[in-house]
Order: C-alpha cells, then structure tokens, then sequence
C-alpha cells in the first residue's frame, strides 16, 4: 500500500481515539458534577505509526490486507484508575455503553503476564463517521492502575533499550518490581474506603459551608444587621469545633430563616 493510502486508512482510527478522550474525560466530569468519586483517574491515546503496523505485521506473519481485521490495537486507549477496585467499575461503564461493543476481554490482573505485565484489555468496536460515511473500527482500551502503569512504561522502555535480548537479572527485577507493585495496589485498597471517606467528608464540608455564607450574604440583604452578626458569630463557633453534623443541622436552620424571609418579601 502507498504511504498516502495508509495514511487515509489511519484517519478514522485517529477520529476514534480523539473521540473516546473526550468520552472518557466526560465521564470522569459526570462523577465530579455530581460530587462523587470518579473510578477514571486519567485517559490517554494514540494511533499506531504506520512503522510498528508493518513491524507487527511481519512479526505475526500477517497480510498486509488484513491488518485492520487482525491487529487489533490499531487505535489505542489507555485508561488509569487509582485502585484496583476502581479497574471493575470503569469496565463495567463499558460493557453497558451502547456506542462500544465489547469483543474480547483479556485478564491480566487476575493472572499476570509472565513478564510481571497487569492491566485490563479490552478490545472494542467501535464507529466513527466521515464524509465516506460510518466505518465501525476495533480499538484497544488498556485499564490499569497507576502503580500497574508505572512498571509497564518503565519496562516497556527496558524492552526496547535490550529489543528482545533482555537480561535475566534485568528481568528478574522486573518480575520482584512487579510484586512490589501488586503488594502496594492491595495496600492502598486497604486505605481507598478511608481515603474516599474522607475526600466525601470534605466536599459535603464543603457544601455546607457554602450553603451557610450564601444564606448569610442574603440575609445582610434583609434581615436586621444585628440578627445577622449573631448568626455569623454562631456560625464561626460551631465551624471551630469542626463538627459536621453541627454544620450540618445549623445550615438546614438557616435555610428556613432564609426562606421566611424570602416568603416574606414574595407577600
Ligand atoms: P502484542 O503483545 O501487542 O503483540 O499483541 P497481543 O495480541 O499479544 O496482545 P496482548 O494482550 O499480549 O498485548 C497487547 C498490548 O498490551 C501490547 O501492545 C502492550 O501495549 C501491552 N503489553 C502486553 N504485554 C506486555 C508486557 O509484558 N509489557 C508491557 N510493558 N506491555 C505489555
Ligand atoms: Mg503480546
């Protein structure tokens, strides 16, 4: 194939990868609008160059007609949770979508590669649409959590500085590294509810303490300036103690003395 034609061959595959960013980075939007924990840390994509395409295509003795239908990460999606946990929900999300049909799936956390290799893959279909009309395409989407992440781009690197002749003691540390990594991936699932409680303590603060200034700005508005400085100076001492369930009734107290106020002004 001439170098143009497989550049215009790629094109859908770039229109996918771009696409499924932004799809995967509204997600994450979705859970932060509505003040929850996103399972989707980050996203990332690429295309393949048309190089690795022919060096892979050689490597697996494979047609180049036929690369579209039998390599199947032609379009790249890479997608980083924080723990492991987080890996199930994002897979989840995408086998329930409607604009990606799962083709296979592939494991690699339950059981690792025997390099030490942890990830989740799944291979998709996906279509995009172009002025030649809609071409339904696979793409590669790799799940991982950022540990996994980290020891696969440092020992990809490695891969590529020995191409193939790693040595056994490089090796070795790679699959002792690779433990360390499942190790510290259980660690922090031990520590996701603790720190997910607290990063749920903090926003609802958050909210609370907001909800209150806005009922105390509007009051300056109306109410007696006197009235309002005691509720700001309740407001103050009870923030002292950091009790949120304190913060809490107090805000619900407030907003029925905005809303008397706000009834009063509507009669
Ligand atoms: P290739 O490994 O790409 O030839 O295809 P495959 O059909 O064998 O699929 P596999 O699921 O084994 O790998 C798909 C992709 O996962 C690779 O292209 C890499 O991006 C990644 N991968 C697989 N094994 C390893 C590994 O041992 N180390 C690293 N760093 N990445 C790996
Ligand atoms: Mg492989």
């Amino acid at each position: 194939m001439e170098l143009q034609l497989w550049r215009t061959m790629l094109e859908p595959y770039s229109l996918a990868v771009d696409e499924l960013i932004v799809k995967f980075n509204h997600i994450k939007n979705e859970f932060e609008y509505l003040d929850q924990y996103s399972p989707i840390e980050s996203v990332n994509g690429r295309v393949k160059r048309i190089s690795s395409i022919l060096e892979k295509a050689q490597r697996k003795n494979i047609d180049l007609d036929d690369v579209e239908t039998k390599i199947d990460d032609i379009a790249g999606l890479r997608i980083m949770c924080r723990f492991v946990e987080d890996i199930d929900r994002v897979v989840e999300i995408i086998r329930k979508r409607s604009d990606m049909k799962v083709l296979k799936e592939k494991d690699y956390i339950t059981k690792s590669k025997v390099s030490g290799y942890q990830s989740y893959h799944i291979i998709a279909e996906y279509t995009v649409q172009s002025l030649k009309g809609p071409k339904t395409l696979k793409v590669e989407i790799q799940i991982r959590t950022l540990a996994m992440n980290f020891w696969a781009t440092v020992e990809h690197s490695l891969q590529y500085k020995y191409k193939g002749n790693m040595p056994e003691h490089v090796k070795d540390k790679l699959l002792k590294s690779a433990k360390a990594i499942v190790t510290l991936d259980n660690e922090m699932s031990v520590v996701r509810k603790e720190i997910m409680d607290a990063q749920n303590y903090y926003q609802l603060k958050t909210e609370i303490v907001s909800d209150i200034l806005t009922n105390i700005e509007n009051l300056y508005k109306v109410a007696n300036k006197r009235e309002v400085m005691k509720i700001q100076d309740e407001f103050l001492s009870i923030y002292e103690t950091d009790d949120l369930e304190r913060m809490s009734h107090f805000c619900k107290e407030l907003d029925i003395v905005a809303e008397s106020y706000r009834a009063q002004r509507i009669q």
